[in-house]
């Protein structure tokens, strides 16, 4: 059986390399490079050290094989530099001039191998092989460490990714479970966690809440398309990408500028099914807050009812809030918020003796100051419910003057909170316009007319502009 030599076996392992064989004596380097060549290595020769490092500094060799002595520059000189411009190359080196301090100087420079004149070209051919073999071991070996380094550094990426995954949900679980956090915060905690632009949770077909900015229509399509189809879903959009998840009742959707990958999606998923959680507690919180609204609502009309001057005036001024705020442009949320308080606005009259409240004629200071007390009243009222906290404000300042002269704070202009310097200008409208014990209810004309003689005083000037082009 035939048996390779080592030196057979790194001949196979390491193949041939690219050799620049430099002496200065021509017929020693012409008869290595022949040998060489004859190994199957692609080998070529100088005579001239200057010559050799411009062949080097213009291609590229596996292998420097070179004379110690030469004129111009010596061997180690020529490593050197030539190093500069390839500091992998490998070199070799050949002397005649053999001494211990040679050798140790090699060596310091980095020198694979030392084969001393006379020489064999057996000699030279296995020198060449066992340099060109330590070459590829420590490519190799570079080649691991960064394989490796790379391997680990995406470890850790993905481990990071990992742990900040599993704290948003956490953190997502806890918010849904505490109940009183409202979807948007869901929504708000999900658009952070994916650095995303836009989210959108909708019903089976339409959208149901958003967070972002600009409007996230563009997102819509999407979150549809995955409830339909059962699945996440990842495409396009007008925000750069969108990705979106189904759930029992509906879909999320998150855009960005940059593409998700299937961890985005799987996360997504997950947090979906928390959502519909959260989406379940919403809807039962807006129930039991229409309800208890509708219930509010028909306590109110049962006193405005008694008398009937006032009957409807409440629902009323709710038809108007929410046509103004639509006007206004006013978020849907705040609409919604506006036309709640409008109302309940009144609804601390419940604690006023009714002769005061239908007395026919204009009232004393005594009962003009028990009528004001309303506001506060109505607020005390809904303070125990939490999910009125937004209204309870509006309630309170909706007798607020532009000019600080009104009731309950004496707040002036901006201090005064939006949605009650709104809902004060369609209710001193809807209180003109109505019949009153004294006097015959105002014409709209008549009424825009006090309404704009009171503007910077009364009321907001800027509001009121706005009300007059309704
Ligand atoms: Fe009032």
């Amino acid at each position: 059986m035939a048996r390779f030599a080592p030196t057979d076996l790194t001949v196979l392992m390491v193949g041939r390399g690219r050799i620049l064989v430099v002496d200065d004596e021509e017929q020693i380097a012409r008869l290595l490079t022949r040998a060489l060549n004859r190994d199957g290595h692609e080998a070529e020769f100088a005579t001239e050290p200057r010559e050799a490092l411009e062949r080097i500094r213009q291609d590229s060799f596996d292998l420097l094989v070179t004379d110690l002595r030469m004129p111009g520059l010596t061997g180690l000189e020529l490593i050197e530099a030539a190093r500069k411009h390839h500091p992998t190359l490998e070199a070799l080196i050949i002397t005649a001039y053999a001494s211990a301090e040679s050798a140790v100087d090699a060596l310091r420079h980095g020198v694979a191998d030392y084969v001393m004149k006379p020489f064999t070209t057996d000699q030279v051919r296995d020198a060449v092989r066992r340099a060109l073999a330590a070459r590829e071991r420590r490519k190799n070996k570079e080649k691991a460490i960064v394989d490796l380094t790379s391997r680990v550094e995406t470890a850790s990426a993905d481990l990071e990714r990992r742990v900040a995954d599993v704290s948003f949900l956490h953190d997502l679980t806890r918010l849904i479970a505490g109940r009183k956090a409202p979807l948007r915060n869901c929504l708000a905690l999900l658009r952070g966690h994916f650095s995303g632009s836009a989210v959108v949770l909708t019903d089976k077909e339409r959208v149901t809440t958003w967070e972002g900015d600009p409007d996230p229509h563009e997102l819509v399509p999407i979150a549809l398309r995955a409830r339909r189809e059962e699945s996440p879903v990842h495409a396009p959009c007008g925000l750069g990408y969108g990705v979106a998840a189904p759930f029992e009742d509906g879909a999320v959707a998150v855009a960005r500028e940059r593409s998700f990958d299937g961890a985005d999606l799987q996360l997504l998923e997950i947090a979906g099914r928390d959502l519909a959680l959260a989406v379940e507690n919403d809807r039962l919180r807006a129930e039991h807050r229409h309800a208890y609204v509708a219930i509010v609502a028909t306590l109110i009309e049962a006193v405005e009812a008694k008398d009937r001057f006032n009957k409807g005036h409440s629902r009323r001024v709710a038809a108007l809030a929410r046509n103004f705020a639509e006007r206004l442009r006013l978020p849907l949320r705040e609409r919604e918020i506006l036309e709640t308080a409008a109302k309940l606005h009144d609804i601390g009259k419940i604690g006023i003796p009714e002769e005061i409240l239908n007395k026919p004629g204009r009232l004393s200071d005594r009962e003009f100051q028990v009528i004001q007390d309303h506001p506060t009243i109505g607020e005390r009222i809904l303070a125990p419910l939490d999910f009125l906290a937004e209204i309870r404000p509006i309630v309170r300042h909706h007798h607020e003057r532009w000019d600080g002269a009104g009731y309950p704070d004496g707040l002036s202009g901006e201090e005064i909170p939006h949605p009650a310097a709104v809902l004060a200008i369609v209710d001193a409208y809807d209180a003109m316009i109505s019949d009153r014990p004294y006097r015959r209810g105002l014409s709209p004309s008549q009424a825009r007319d006090i309404l704009q003689s009171g503007a910077g005083t009364q009321w907001d000037p800027d509001l009121i502009q706005r009300f007059q082009k309704i």
